[in-house]
């Protein structure tokens, strides 16, 4: 596939069909997400890739502790922030919905919970940054990130970045014996979509390049 038509196609999905996807297909886009620039090519990201059972058995853990804690997905900002941003924000929550409604469910449960289970994805990349790291290396994260949903795409996988599961970090090191000076940056599903769910039809906006580009000659 073409990068433009990559970067032009790809789009979060939050239905997966639960067919296993093969670790050969896993390594070739890892390898190629690995492509991506850090500074001084320091390529500090970890990855821990859970998968098939394992996969299940994390969702399981992270639905139990949800429904004990209510941690739910958020701008999880410490200041109020701008109206644009927020309006963006629920013009997403908006849109999507009628279209989880359709498919018989509550959206804000759909959404955490369904977060939480990798929306059924088979494979998911947890994105891990040493604490030894200042803040700024999470530019590299975010970086490898963009890569890993990129490469997804061009090796015919469907993808959703996952940050809620950070607010259960300390159940996920717990569970999979991950270091505590290890923290989670962000979570990746990675399978199939599956074509038939409504939630799938969810197509974000952009905003336009004049509300946040200043040009200066
Ligand atoms: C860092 C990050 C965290 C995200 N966390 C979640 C999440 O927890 N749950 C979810 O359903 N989508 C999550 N998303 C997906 C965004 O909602 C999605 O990227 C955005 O709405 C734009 O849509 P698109 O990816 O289809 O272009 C996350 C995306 C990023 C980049």
């Amino acid at each position: 596939m073409d990068l433009l038509d990559a970067i032009r196609t790809r789009r979060s999905v939050r239905a997966f069909r639960d067919e296993l996807i093969s670790r050969d297909v896993l390594n070739a886009v890892l390898s190629d997400a690995a492509n991506a620039p850090s500074a001084i090519n320091m390529q500090p990201w970890e990855l821990h890739m859970v998968i098939g059972e394992e996969r299940k058995r994390l969702s399981r853990l992270l639905i139990r502790s949800f429904r004990e804690r209510k941690l739910t997905c958020g701008p999880g900002a410490a200041h109020t922030l701008p109206d644009r941003f927020m309006q963006r924000a629920r013009e997403c929550a908006e849109l999507m919905t009628p279209l989880i409604e359709r498919m018989g469910a509550d959206f804000m449960t759909y959404i955490n919970e369904g977060s939480l289970n990798f929306y059924g994805a088979p494979a998911v990349a947890l994105l891990f940054l040493d604490e030894s790291f200042p803040p700024e290396r999470m530019t590299d994260i975010g970086s490898f990130l963009a890569y890993l949903v990129l490469a997804a795409t061009g090796h015919g996988l469907d993808s959703c970045p996952i940050g809620l599961v950070k607010s259960y970090e300390d159940e996920v090191k717990e569970h999979l014996n991950i270091p505590e000076s290890k923290n989670l940056v962000v979570t990746v599903a990675l399978g199939q979509a599956e074509l038939g769910a409504a939630v799938n039809e969810f197509r974000s906006s952009r905003a336009d390049l004049r509300e946040f580009v200043r040009w200066i000659e």
